[in-house]
Parts: structure tokens; C-alpha cells; sequence
């Protein structure tokens, strides 16, 4: 098994929940017709749940996560802002508790990069996904990184990041495989897309690293974060990739 590296820190959760469906999951909105049944896979906190749910609307959808925390946090906010059509289950990725073939479309951020086995995962996915249906998945790529004021210190902190995020059994540079995780689990008509997000201000991304390092026993590294995201002339673009697939229709391919 894989060790979740954000962890649950308070700061983790801050830095979770500015995430939203535009930007975040923009690269799947054509998917995501009114009145379908969408499952949204890892959804933490719940924030791309809650704006899928908006989108697809009177259509149903479930967000799974295998922290409790996070779903009775997710749940409250729904509740608080009066989405009915959202429902969150506490369940792993590699053993959804839905029958075969529930969901119009199946979506994904964030998750994949920090799983051991993503193919498996994947191909749960597809198992509870209808014949014609949709999958969108997203993560970051550690290879497509611009990270500035450029120094040797800072690099020394990148590369433990990584080595940290891989030690848990995550992958950093899970974004470009992406496309090969979905077809080995049989998905067809893959498109893959790219996009950059700059994190502002720089602490937010800074001291969310720091923690991670703190967590594991790592506090020169948490140092360098802290002290670079408080430079004034950084800037710390990440890669996101995203790949879309289809659940072949024809039998004899499912
Ligand atoms: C980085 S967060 C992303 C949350 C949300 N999708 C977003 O992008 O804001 C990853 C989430 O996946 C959950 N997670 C990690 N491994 C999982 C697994 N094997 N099964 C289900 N959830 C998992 C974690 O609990 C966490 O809430």
C-alpha cells in the first residue's frame, strides 16, 4: 500500500479547497451534460464534487474518498450551500462499492500520482462505468516544472520533495503516463492535455510542501519552502496533465 504524502494537516486542507471544477477540471466540462450520474474518485474535500454537481444537474453525483474526514467536511459544505444532488461514500479506489456499470462518466483529480498501482485503479473505474461512458483523470507532472528564483538550495528541496512523494509510493511524474495507465485498463479514444497553474501567493504552495517535509522528519527542507515562498521574485508553475478516455461500447472489447 501507498502512503497519502499531503497528509491532513489543516494547511493541507486549506490548500485542497481552493481547487475548483474551472480551472481544475475544465478539460472535462463537455463531458458533463445535464442529467447524468457522475463519480468523482478521490474527492477530498469536495470542492470540484460540489461545482460537478452544479454542472450536471437534476443528474446525481457521488464523490469517494477514503478519509472520513474529508467527506463529513465535503457533506457539510453541500448541505451548507443547498447542492441535494451530491452524495459522498467513504471508499478505496481499488474496491468501489458500486455494481458494475452505474455512472455516465467517472472523474478523477489529484489521486493518481499518489497511488502504487494506478492501472488498477483505473480499471476499477472503468468496471462501474456504463458501456460509452466517460473518464477524465488529472495530475500533476513533476517534469514539467518552472520554479523560480532558480538556486541550488531550492533545487536540493525539489528533488527530496519528489524523492519524498516517491518513497510513499506515489509517482511525480505520473501526469505523462497518464495515457498509458488508461489504455492498459482498455479505455479508448485517449486525448491528452496540458496546462500550467501558478500558485499565488507563494506560500500557499510553499508551506504546504514545508508540512510534508515536517511530517517526515525533514525540517531542512521545510526551511528552504517556508523561507522561498516568502521571496518576493518567485514563482512556482506546475504542470497538470489530463487525460479523457471512453469505455469501449462494443462487448467484446469491454
Ligand atoms: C490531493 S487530494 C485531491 C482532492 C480533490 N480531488 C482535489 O483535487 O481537490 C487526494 C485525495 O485522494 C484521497 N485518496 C488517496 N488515496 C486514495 C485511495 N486509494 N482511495 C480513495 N481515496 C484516496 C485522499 O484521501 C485525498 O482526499
Amino acid at each position: 500500500m501507498e502512503t497519502y504524502t499531503p497528509g491532513y494537516s489543516p494547511l493541507a486542507a486549506a490548500f485542497m479547497v481552493r481547487r475548483r471544477l474551472d480551472p481544475n477540471g475544465a478539460f472535462f466540462l463537455s463531458h458533463l451534460k445535464p442529467g447524468i450520474r457522475v463519480l468523482d474518485c478521490g474527492c477530498g474535500p469536495g470542492t470540484i464534487t460540489r461545482d460537478i454537481a452544479k454542472q450536471v444537474s437534476p443528474g446525481e453525483v457521488t464523490g469517494a474518498d477514503f478519509n472520513a474526514d474529508q467527506l463529513a467536511l465535503a457533506t457539510r459544505e453541500a448541505k451548507a450551500q443547498g447542492i441535494a444532488n451530491v452524495e459522498f461514500r467513504e471508499a478505496s479506489v481499488y474496491d468501489l462499492p458500486f455494481a458494475d456499470d452505474s455512472f455516465d462518466a467517472v472523474f478523477s483529480h489529484a489521486l493518481l500520482e499518489h497511488l502504487k498501482e494506478p492501472v488498477k485503479a483505473a480499471i476499477e473505474m472503468k468496471r462501474v462505468l456504463k458501456p460509452g461512458g466517460m473518464i477524465g483523470v488529472c495530475t500533476p507532472d513533476w517534469g514539467g516544472f518552472l520554479l523560480a528564483p532558480p538556486s541550488e538550495e531550492l533545487l536540493l528541496a525539489f528533488e527530496a520533495y519528489k524523492a519524498l512523494q516517491n518513497r510513499n509510493g506515489g509517482d511525480v511524474y505520473c501526469g505523462h503516463k497518464l495515457g498509458i495507465y488508461l489504455n492498459v485498463a482498455g479505455f479508448e479514444a485517449l486525448v491528452m492535455r496540458s496546462r500550467y497553474e501558478n500558485y499565488d501567493p507563494l506560500t500557499t504552495i510553499g508551506d504546504f510542501l514545508a508540512v510534508n517535509h515536517e511530517e517526515a522528519g525533514e525540517p531542512g527542507y521545510a526551511a528552504t519552502w517556508r523561507a522561498w515562498g516568502r521571496r518576493p521574485n518567485g514563482m512556482f508553475s506546475q504542470a497538470w496533465v489530463s487525460c479523457t478516455g471512453r469505455k469501449p461500447a462494443d462487448a467484446a472489447k469491454r
